[in-house]
């Protein structure tokens, strides 16, 4: 049917990923944007299919010292040292207030230097309710196999990955 009046046609941008619907195949990368409250004066969350909140630990981590970004000719180098409130914080204080916002899909990135970092802090956060899936992040050293990152080597990855 032709669009009637001034309204343009509404296409649908509805994406099926992993089983999850989200309105469209946008998503804010972790550490882009916080954990979405935040955001609330800047922008209606509701309008993103999802974002991905800021990475979290099992303990709060203060990240590195400044300086921290560096503007080059080429854009932006960053070293946050992954700062972030932990995951029992995330759960009690952020996790309700994007409960009262509807329409919303939250994954949560995870980070860990252990297997059993990875797995305490999807524990903590599993008491949550209100998380779509689970991001990991495995560009993690693998303290307790010399230090490889997790992403790098299968059999490292196979463990993170069947946690979750
Ligand atoms: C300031 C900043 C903080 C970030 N923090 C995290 C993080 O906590 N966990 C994570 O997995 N990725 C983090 N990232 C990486 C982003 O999620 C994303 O992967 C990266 O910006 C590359 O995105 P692109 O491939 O779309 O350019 C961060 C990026 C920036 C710029």
């Amino acid at each position: 049917m032709p669009p009637s009046g001034n309204n343009p046609p509404r296409t649908d941008l509805g994406v099926s990923f992993a089983g999850i619907q989200l309105k469209n195949p946008v998503i804010a990368a972790s550490g882009t944007f916080g954990y979405g409250v935040e955001f609330e004066d800047v922008l209606h969350l509701d309008k993103l299919g999802g974002f991905v909140v800021k990475g979290l630990s099992k303990e709060p981590m203060i990240g590195n010292p400044p300086p921290r970004l560096y503007e080059t000719p080429a854009g932006m180098l960053n070293a946050i040292g992954l700062q972030n409130i932990g995951a029992r914080a995330f759960v009690d204080e952020k996790l309700p207030k994007l409960r009262e916002l509807k329409d919303i899909v939250v994954f949560a990135n995870v980070f860990g230097y252990t297997r059993q970092d990875y797995e305490q802090t999807i524990h903590v956060l599993n008491e949550g309710e209100g998380i779509a899936a689970y991001e990991l992040n495995v560009s993690c050293p693998n303290t307790a196999h010399g230090g490889i990152q997790f992403g790098s080597d299968p059999r490292s990855l196979e463990e993170v990955v069947s946690l979750a």
